[in-house]
């Protein structure tokens, strides 16, 4: 009865482009024995630990106990109010915020944009000794309020630093503002460490770029392809964007990058598809 009359909306809502969809949350269908479960906590527990020992962008903390504390993590994150799988970071972002935080060791956190306070939660988790930072233009979205996490709604750069030359700071940027204008800040704020979501090519920013002011990407500043006065345009909710690059802006941005690297992608272990985060080292 029930589903003849979902159909039955449907079959009318689908004239107007629409769809009725029941609500899910991630890991609803989930492994609910041990052997299963153990095998994916491992497997993540593992990919960092892989990625940590190979990087070379800082050096970490020793972290021990890898897979208890990701064990941990994804206990704390099931219980949690953020398993929505539109908007926020999900579960695999949000274990490697948690473990960025850890290995990192930072003294101070910048969290910028909010939303419902999955990012401030997980870096938090990672680095209880630091004092955190969480701002957005509307903090009305919040879920949760993480204890000791300060929550400030205006944009990051308002905000007067507090930390000395050679305190490690971290931040991580997901508030869907250009990421050469966010870089350019945190170098010349001296953060040590940056996290973006949301850095996508050239050739696939299109579904994430409601606007031309989240452009350009690092990406952007990466790509040997992208030139002076070249020009960009997409639709996106049925309407014509533009963004033309601006060489001088570009390389002023480009020239603050001291290393940079893409973390890997962990997808499938869990089968939540996130774009790995970027990290950049700026100067
Ligand atoms: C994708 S959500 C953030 C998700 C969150 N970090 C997480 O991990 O779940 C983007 C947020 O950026 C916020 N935002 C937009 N402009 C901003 C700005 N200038 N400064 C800080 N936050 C901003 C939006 O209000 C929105 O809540």
């Amino acid at each position: 009865m029930l589903r003849t009359a979902f159909r039955a909306l449907n079959t009318v809502l689908k004239t107007a482009g629409l769809k009725l969809e029941r609500a899910s949350a991630d890991f609803d269908a989930r492994p609910e024995d041990r052997f299963s479960r153990g095998l994916m906590v491992e497997e993540l527990a593992a990919g960092f630990e892989r990625w940590i020992r190979a990087q070379t962008l800082f050096t970490p903390a020793p972290m021990s106990a890898l897979t208890e504390l990701v064990d941990r993590f994804y206990h704390d994150w099931l219980q949690s109010p953020f398993r929505s799988p539109t908007g926020g970071s999900r579960l695999n972002n949000l274990l490697w915020l948690c473990l960025l935080a850890r290995a990192y060791e930072p003294k101070v956190i910048i969290d910028s944009g909010a939303f419902q306070g999955a990012s401030a939660w997980a870096l938090a988790l990672g680095a209880p000794a630091a004092r955190v930072y969480s701002f957005d233009i509307d903090l009305s979205q919040l879920k949760r309020r993480t204890s000791g996490v300060r929550y400030i709604e205006e944009d990051w750069i308002r905000f007067d630093p507090d930390w000395q030359p050679g305190d490690r700071v971290l931040a991580y940027f997901d508030d869907h503002v250009d990421q050469a204008r966010r870089l350019i800040e945190a170098a010349d704020r001296g953060v040590g460490l940056l996290i973006f979501d949301d850095d996508y090519p050239l050739t696939s920013f299109h579904q994430m770029a409601p606007s031309p002011n989240v452009l350009p990407k690092i990406e952007f500043l990466l790509s040997p392809h992208l030139k002076d006065l070249q020009t960009l345009q997409w639709r996106y909710g049925g309407k014509l964007h533009t963004w033309t690059a601006e060489g001088a802006l570009l390389e002023n941005a480009r020239r603050r990058i001291k290393a940079t690297e893409r973390l890997p992608f962990t997808g499938l272990t869990t089968n939540i598809m996130q774009t790995p985060y970027r990290l950049v080292v700026p100067q």
